[in-house]
């Protein structure tokens, strides 16, 4: 328990630091709870040989959660922009494929990987899309439909609690939303299909 409380001290610390260099892009001052991160790993594909693409996952809180729910880290690919964190995830979830870059590049940076990956069951998503522009958000979300299978579902969470789609996802096809209020600040989480 005392090892989780300092695990948890740590990592909010990196994070302030990451966010005070650059605010936008890390979007949060401090990981997602594991509330919010149990509620966006709920949403695991059925098929165990898909893989599960996550985007901006920081510390790990979400990958964490996926892992908890029973989805093998070597079926996971994480793409983390800021180099610092995704080293740091490399040492924490060893079997796991994290790569360091830009989640727009996705399509290439999955085909580039050490095991080159085609399609994904599931996209989850941290990404902080209110920092991004309309263009740029409807740009990934062009790129996630792409690389999902047909039944694959992008999760996503927002802080902008009040509206269900992100930005981007009005191509997609809306299956749940709630609304996670243990969480600094309360956040929004949706699932999209194609
Ligand atoms: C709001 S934080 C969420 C972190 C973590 N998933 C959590 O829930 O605690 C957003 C994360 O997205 C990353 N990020 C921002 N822009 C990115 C991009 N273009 N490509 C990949 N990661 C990005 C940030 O570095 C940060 O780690």
């Amino acid at each position: 328990m005392a090892q989780r409380i300092l695990a948890t001290l740590n990592d909010t610390r990196l994070f302030l630091q990451e966010w005070l260099g650059n605010p936008r892009r890390t979007g949060s001052v401090i990981p997602s709870s594991r509330q919010l991160a149990a509620a966006m790993a709920g949403w695991l594909p059925e098929n165990r040989a898909s893989y599960v693409l996550e985007l901006g996952p920081g510390t790990g809180a979400v990958t964490a959660a996926l892992i908890r729910n029973g989805w093998p880290e070597d079926k996971l690919v994480a793409i983390e922009h800021n180099s610092r964190l995704a080293e740091l995830l490399r040492r924490r979830f060893p079997r796991a494929t994290i790569i360091a870059g830009d989640a727009w590049q996705l399509d290439e940076l999955l085909l580039r990987a050490r095991n080159p990956v085609k399609n994904v069951g599931a996209v989850i998503s941290s990404l902080p899309l209110l920092n991004f522009s309309e263009e740029q958000a409807e740009a990934l979300a062009q790129k996630i439909r792409a690389v999902l299978e047909p039944q694959g579902s992008w999760v996503q969470f927002t802080y902008r609690i009040h509206k269900k789609r992100p930005r981007g996802a009005s191509t997609f096809r809306l299956r749940a939303s709630k609304i996670v209020w243990f969480n600094l600040p309360p956040a929004r989480v949706s699932v999209f299909q194609k």
